[in-house]
């Protein structure tokens, strides 16, 4: 089976990839730099799957590590690039850090990429390309909007840039996948969010707070048009995910006929508000999660839900775990870090 760099393969979306990746008879060399995951993922990893994927620590923005790296592996065919800075507040406070670590990492990519014989590339684009949606759920032939923050910008930049490449007559492929709300964790509770700081998302947030880690969990705002006036998100589970992004690879390298590039929505067509998901959470886990309301955070989008139908026809991929589950393994991974940094 073929050899496939994943990049941020230690961190959150990364390693569930890896872990699917490996299961399905790939070979995986990963390349992160550390600087939000932990090296002991990999434990993780081959605790799962029995196989502990080679690593390299270094930095996708360093053209000669890649290099390096395509020389010591050589036959690697394709690439799924985790490698980028998420937060959307520190992308406003750190804007050049941001379009540093996203675009420079994905030049190195493409440009080495015929050098050394790399059929395709997927890459992890984000439904924030469609800012606040004129109608939902959403299709990927829906207008891209203008970026709310640099985070957001640096994937619109992305899309058109491997776009741009592919449209040049590179020798190369890419499939583009818009994640919607990723959350949850493994089922084993070997890997899943491992957020450095106070959280940001809410998820970690939520699951923190049942924990006693923070005191309450705030919601931003129920003054928006919604049925319970908090925001509405798709939550996807992170493993069903992972699994998108193994159907992507091998649409990519097993018909060389296909498509050069293509872009899918990963949802799961369903929105839940922000009072929804925390209610599955305690129905799930039946842990209270103490909560206030509170303003609106700056910036937010008040409802977005993916039209999932082109990744379920076209991918024959569809997102199949139920919510609860997801709240439940979520629950389950807190637990297990919990224990570990008492
Ligand atoms: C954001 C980004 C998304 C990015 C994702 C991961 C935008 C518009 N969205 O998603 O592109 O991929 O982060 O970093 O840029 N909430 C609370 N209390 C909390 C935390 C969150 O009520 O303590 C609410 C938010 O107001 C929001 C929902 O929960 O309505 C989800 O928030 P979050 O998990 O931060 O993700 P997004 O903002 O949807």
């Amino acid at each position: 089976m073929a050899k496939i760099l994943v990049t941020g393969g230690t961190g959150y979306i990364g390693s569930h990839t890896v872990v699917e990746l490996q299961q399905a008879g790939y070979e995986v060399v990963i390349i992160d730099n550390l600087s939000n995951s932990n090296i002991n993922v990999l434990d993780g990893i081959e605790r799962i799957s029995g196989i502990r994927p080679d690593f390299i620590e270094g930095d996708v923005t360093d053209i000669e590590t890649l290099r390096k790296l395509f020389k010591a592996h050589p036959g690697i065919k394709g690439i799924i690039n985790f490698a980028a800075s998420k937060a959307v507040n520190e992308s406003v406070q750190k804007p050049l850090l941001y379009y540093r670590n996203n675009l420079v990492s994905l030049l190195n990519l493409l440009e080495l990429m015929p050098e050394f014989g790399v059929e395709g590339i997927v890459f992890s684009s984000s439904c924030t390309v469609y800012g606040e949606p004129d109608r939902n759920p959403i299709d990927e032939s829906a207008p891209i909007k203008v970026a709310t923050s640099p985070y957001g910008n640096t994937k619109q930049i992305s899309e058109e840039i491997i776009t741009d490449t592919i449209y040049s007559g590179a020798p190369i492929k890419s499939i583009i996948l818009r994640y919607f709300n990723p959350v949850g964790a493994h089922p084993s509770a070997e890997i899943g969010e491992l957020p450095l700081g106070v959280p940001q998302n809410l998820i970690p947030y939520l699951t923190q707070t049942a924990a006693g880690i923070r005191k309450e969990l705030t919601v931003f705002g129920n003054d928006y048009n919604t049925p319970d006036g908090s925001c509405i998100r798709d939550f996807i589970d992170v493993t069903d995910l992972a699994k998108a992004h193994v159907i992507a690879m091998r649409r990519m390298l097993d018909n060389p006929d296909g498509d050069k590039l293509e872009i899918f929505n990963l949802g799961t067509g369903r929105g839940l508000s922000v009072l929804e998901l925390i209610e599955s959470f305690e129905r799930a886990t039946g842990v209270k999660v103490p909560h206030k309301i509170g303003p609106r955070r700056e910036g937010d989008i008040e409802k977005i839900w993916a039209e999932p139908s082109k990744a379920n026809n076209v991918l024959g991929w569809k997102a199949e775990m139920d919510i609860d589950d997801t709240m439940r393994n979520a629950w389950r991974w807190q637990q297990k870090i919990a224990a570990k940094t008492k």
